[in-house]
């Protein structure tokens, strides 16, 4: 998310500030230190995630490209030609604009937390597709997804690759799909959502994904308390803590956390905390499903007639469903 890099005192703190900065002293200050991951993203998260996606051990990226590009005529005929194309955290929008052929959107609305990184995307995107209207949202849809009236109503089509529905928790994921479905104008059976989702597989694989030989996974999750200086005016200082990710099998989940390398204390205006060492922050969560599950929260969330596509080796899957 595009922030300031320290709230200034010279004027009252914009809503959005206020909510994060509320938000993140509420996670820094819990019993169980927590941060959200959609702090992530800041202009360096986010180059750094396109990084991630580009490392040998991170699977998911290529094996859903590969899905795309295998099922793209299966998909574009259950989907049928012309939506209005919402797409959920862009990011750099090249999955998008991969299905833009087969799809034929009439719009493309790319929606991400990150403003500086999605204009900058978008205003390549238009060079390329000069015909195409474009609408780029930065907002924060997991808090809310009220979108414009300049969005068309008609055959709208939430697009969430990436697995990213894996970061939030189950009640937490269940809630974001009944909003997408309340955003659908009522009785839209032309409507839908196109999302690809992460498989339970070998923890090894997974662990290696979120744990790469290169560091760079731990320089994102680092790169988080950067970010979180700059909005609350903290003094973490990344070289104390230790970048930890395992697979918690009970629960579906990767587990990332950062860990104190050494007592130390925070301090930031107003407040501080002491973090003893081993001390952990909780960073992230990112689920991985059965087809089961997949099945069952999109029947829960209001869709239905669901189409599933899957890579070889079954590590990921790309599911179409329509508005019930
Ligand atoms: C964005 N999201 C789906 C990624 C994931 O795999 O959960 C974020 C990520 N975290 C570490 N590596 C990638």
């Amino acid at each position: 998310m595009a922030q300031p890099a320290l709230i200034p005192s010279r004027r009252e703190a914009a809503p959005a500030e206020r909510t994060s900065h509320d938000e993140l002293l509420a996670g820094l200050t819990a019993a169980e230190a927590a941060i959200s991951p959609k702090y992530f993203y800041n202009a360096l998260g986010s180059k750094l995630f396109e990084a991630i996606c580009a490392l040998p051990e991170y699977y998911p990226t290529r094996t859903e490209a590969a899905i795309f590009a295998a099922h793209q005529q299966a998909m574009a005929q259950a989907i049928g030609q012309g939506c209005t194309l919402i797409d959920l955290g862009a990011g750099n929008c090249a999955k998008a604009a991969a299905l833009f052929e087969a799809l034929q959107p009439q719009q493309y609305v790319p929606v991400d937390i990150s403003t500086d990184f999605l204009h900058q995307s978008v205003a390549g995107l238009q060079e390329r597709f000069p015909q195409l209207p474009m609408l780029p949202l930065a907002m924060d849809f997991s808090a809310t997804l009220a979108l414009p009236e300049t969005v068309r109503q008609q055959r709208r089509l939430f697009f969430y690759p990436g697995s990213s529905l894996g970061n939030f928790d189950p009640r937490q994921a269940l809630d974001f799909l009944r909003r997408v479905r309340a955003a659908l104008p009522l009785g839209a059976s032309d409507g839908g959502i196109l999302i690809g989702l992460d498989l339970v597989k070998d923890a090894r694989v997974l662990e290696a994904a979120y744990d790469d030989a290169i560091g760079v996974t731990a320089a994102f999750n680092l790169n988080l308390l950067n970010h979180v200086n700059g909005l609350i005016g903290a003094d973490f200082s990344p070289r104390d803590w230790r970048h930890v990710a395992f697979y918690n099998g009970r629960q579906q989940r990767i587990e990332m956390h950062l860990e104190a390398r050494r007592d130390l204390i925070v301090r930031w205006p107003g407040g501080r905390r002491t973090f003893h060492q081993g001390e952990r922050i909780h960073t992230e969560y990112s689920h991985k499903f059965t087809e089961q599950d997949i099945l069952g929260l999109l029947d829960e969330a209001g869709f239905g007639n669901c189409r599933l596509w899957f890579d070889q080796r079954r590590w990921f899957a790309v599911c179409h469903a329509q508005a019930r």
